[in-house]
């Protein structure tokens, strides 16, 4: 069996004798190259791909621990406001645990195969009619007032859980790539990433920080704009967040780091989908894109030496949001059953 991700990064983690490891197989995520990509914007380009985890998104690193020490804690039961991917990600976890598991959804805006996912594991499921901000307010009251525990990356061990991603990339590589690119919501992640590279400084594992570049959706990019955004949209529905948590450890990253936090337009992100998915063959979902988006931007004004190397996380697989992946596609022939005719259509000659 694996060894749970919280057993190998454990000297560097908040987990005791006492804490009742809740493992589903997370983490130890693929590092791939993208050569392709790498030729488009002049440098050495690396996917690391999220989707891999259990529910198919970078979160489980985070609940993984959250759910372990909740349970550690005897909590009964978990809250979190979501876009989607926590949500399955607490849902899942906490079921495995036996947990009571509330998720606060903004109604009609979490992609389906979340959907999907949060119901198939039993999460008691209520639907906002208002924003990610405005669910995650209403979370804010119910830690204040009930017995219930947040799993957002509020939860402090989300954000320590979600460092392994930095650990695993330098175990990869041997050192800090040179530039991260990642999609930032709620920013949480880049928080958690920029931590885990100081983390394995500190502890002598490297001897480069990357350069981290984080991307907004360009609806829904208050860090970029400097000011909260009170209608966020994007058809990057994870990211669709006006006044993230964790704003200023993301502005911290952004500026310790030397690096950039830019907005990539709707279209900018769908063409880098359509790019991640037909071209290096990683399918995932929109947000996810953003990063890559983010750095052929960048790549128009040369902004990447050749020998740079450049690690894009990519967030959530690409089953979670179907609607656009079919949306962006061209339809499919219909044809008879007939083989004459799909061979003629195909344009093959006898
Ligand atoms: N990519 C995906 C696929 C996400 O689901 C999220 C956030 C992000 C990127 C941004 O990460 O919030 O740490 O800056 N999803 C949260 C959720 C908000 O509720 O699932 P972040």
């Amino acid at each position: 069996m694996a060894i749970p991700l919280l057993e190998k990064y454990r000297e560097f983690l908040s987990v005791t004798d006492e804490t009742p490891i809740v493992s589903l197989g997370e983490g130890d995520t693929p590092l791939l190259p993208a050569p392709e990509l790498g030729k488009k914007i002049g440098a050495e380009v690396y996917l690391k791909i999220e989707g891999c985890n259990p529910t198919g998104s970078f979160k489980d690193r985070g609940m993984t621990l959250a759910i372990s020490k909740a349970e550690e804690k005897g909590t009964r039961a978990v809250v979190c406001a979501s876009t989607g991917n926590t949500a399955a990600s607490a849902a899942t976890y906490a079921a495995r645990a036996g947990l009571r598991c509330i998720v606060l959804l903004p109604e009609g805006k979490v992609a389906l195969g979340k959907l999907a996912h949060i119901s198939a594991c039993g999460a008691e499921v209520v639907a906002i009619q208002g924003n990610f901000d405005q669910a995650l307010e209403i979370v804010r009251y119910l830690i204040s007032a009930f017995p219930v525990e947040v799993v957002n990356s509020i939860n402090p061990y989300r954000i320590e859980g979600q460092t392994t991603g930095a650990f695993e990339i330098v175990d990869v590589l041997g050192n800090g790539p040179i530039y991260q690119a990642m999609p930032v919501g709620n920013a949480g992640n880049i928080t958690a990433y920029w931590r885990g590279y100081k983390t394995y400084q500190a502890a002598g594992k490297l001897t480069r920080l990357p350069k981290m570049l984080g991307f907004q959706a360009a609806g829904a990019a208050p860090i970029v704009q400097g000011k909260p955004v009170p209608n966020p949209e994007t058809v990057a529905s994870a990211i669709r967040i006006g006044h993230p948590a964790s704003w200023e450890t993301a502005v911290q990253a952004r500026d310790e780091s030397g690096g950039i936090i830019d907005a990539v337009t709707d279209e900018e992100i769908l063409a880098a989908y359509q790019l991640l998915g037909s071209v290096e063959g990683v399918f995932c979902e929109p947000a996810s894109a953003a990063g890559v988006a983010g750095i052929l931007k960048l790549a128009q004004e040369d902004f990447f030496r050749p020998g740079d190397i450049v690690v894009c996380i990519i967030t959530g697989h690409g089953l979670k949001d179907p609607d656009t992946a079919i949306a962006t596609s061209s339809t499919p022939t219909a044809l008879t059953a007939d083989r004459q005719a799909v061979a003629d259509h195909l344009g093959f000659s006898p």
